[in-house]
């Protein structure tokens, strides 16, 4: 652990824990570290009085930590981590290395421990930015996109609950069993109810598939059908799970906000990626609302082993769960100032590979920081 800047002059302080991780997430966390260093420079000589200082703290765990120590994560991280205001994670997993399932499981520990029901993943095109779907775009007369997949986040599918039996044996088999709570089903729902308030079109839609789960998803359809006379406002529909994967790709422009389950949403939100133009720009936060716990900020995407280590990863995703994480911490403005400098980059062509440019990772982040 090191403290990497001297937040020493600032008025308003902010503790935030950095987990680069594994592959591209220590490139993209590097790259954050360096906006934040940018934004606390310009809030400065701008008006000292609204100065921010973060003081990072770098934990080191991951696959490097496991082989050095035979665990991703130290046994106390979960207490080390509690004390920060946020939590700032790159990516995890090398499967070449570690199996997934050991490596990713702190990840689900911190969203289940520190209760970080959320999971909002904002999903927008931007100007300059290509859709592969036809007829989308942000010019006159094309579909836009935006909206925001609100995901359940602490349980669900993602619940360590099940087994494996007779192991090696032709009658090998494995338990798992979801976990859907009433509380944890109207927590979410009411979560995403409100942020349909706060949005101008104020849509909800559920994503269910209680045409074939007659125990899980029927509680959700119900759940939701409780809550309905609480949100008269807001106008609301549910979806299987198959037919929202083909409506985000055929009509796209109708949705504004969607609250799944665990593995729903994890599904629905690399599609929700892939049709704004990759994964390469796709933020997202894992919320406890209550603010009891720290909240998590991170990218959608993974470890990406086929480019780590070329210096090519896209790290807007990476910056615009920074911007999130501003917002969290009740900095609206610098959270503006970053989200409309990645605009403005974008919108003037600047592109790493996966959006069909050549620009570096730390070129594709200067070109962030100029526009701040
Ligand atoms: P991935 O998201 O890492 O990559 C999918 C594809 O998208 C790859 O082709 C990759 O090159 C591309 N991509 C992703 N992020 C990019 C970026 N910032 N810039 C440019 N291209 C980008 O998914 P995967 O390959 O299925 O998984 C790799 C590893 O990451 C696995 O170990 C997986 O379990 C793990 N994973 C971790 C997280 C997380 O840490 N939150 C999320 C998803 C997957
Ligand atoms: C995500 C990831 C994680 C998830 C993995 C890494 C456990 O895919 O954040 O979308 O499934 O939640
Ligand atoms: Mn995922």
């Amino acid at each position: 652990m090191e403290t990497t800047t001297n937040p020493a002059a600032a008025t308003r302080r902010h503790r935030i824990a950095l987990y680069p991780g594994d592959g591209i997430g220590a490139e993209v966390t590097h790259e954050v570290v360096r906006v934040l260093g940018a934004l606390e420079c310009r809030q400065k000589s701008e008006d000292p009085a609204d100065a921010i200082g973060f003081e990072l703290a770098e934990f080191r765990w991951g696959i490097l930590h496991h082989t050095q120590t035979g665990s991703v994560v130290p046994d106390d991280f979960l207490e080390r981590l509690e004390k920060f205001d946020a939590i700032f994670l790159g990516a995890v997993g090398m499967p070449s290395d570690l199996p997934d399932h050991v490596t990713l499981a702190p990840l689900i520990r911190m969203r289940q421990a520190f209760d970080q029901y959320a999971c909002v993943r904002p999903t927008r095109l931007f100007p300059g930015v290509r859709s592969p779907l036809a007829g989308v775009g942000v010019e006159e007369g094309e579909r836009g996109i935006d909206f925001v997949v609100i995901r359940e986040n602490s349980e669900g599918e993602y619940v360590d609950n099940g087994g494996r039996f007779r192991r090696g044996e032709p009658e090998e088999f494995a338990l798992q069993t979801a976990v859907h709570t009433r509380r944890g089903i109207e927590r979410v729902l009411r979560f995403g109810f409100e942020t349909a308030r706060s949005r101008s079109r104020r849509r909800l839609t559920m994503i269910t598939k209680s045409n074939a789960q007659k125990y899980g998803y029927v509680l959700w359809d119900e759940v939701l059908q409780d809550l309905l006379h609480d949100y008269p406002d807001v106008e609301c529909d549910k979806q299987h799970i198959d037919a929202a994967a083909m409506n985000f790709v055929r009509s796209p422009e109708r949705f504004d906000v969607i609250v799944a389950s665990n593995l729903f949403g994890d599904v629905l939100t690399d599609l929700a990626g892939s049709i704004v133009g990759g994964l390469g720009l796709a933020p997202s936060a894992n919320i406890n609302p209550e603010r009891r716990y720290p909240s998590l900020f991170e990218p959608v995407h993974g470890s990406a082993p086929d480019i780590a280590g070329k210096g090519i990863a896209n790290p807007v995703a990476a910056i615009l769960s920074t911007a999130m994480m501003l917002d969290w911490l009740e900095e609206p403005a610098a959270a503006k100032r970053v989200r409309i400098a990645v605009e403005k980059a974008l919108a003037s062509g600047a592109a790493t590979p996966d959006l069909g440019g050549q620009l570096s990772t730390q070129e594709m982040t200067d070109r962030v920081i100029e526009g701040m």
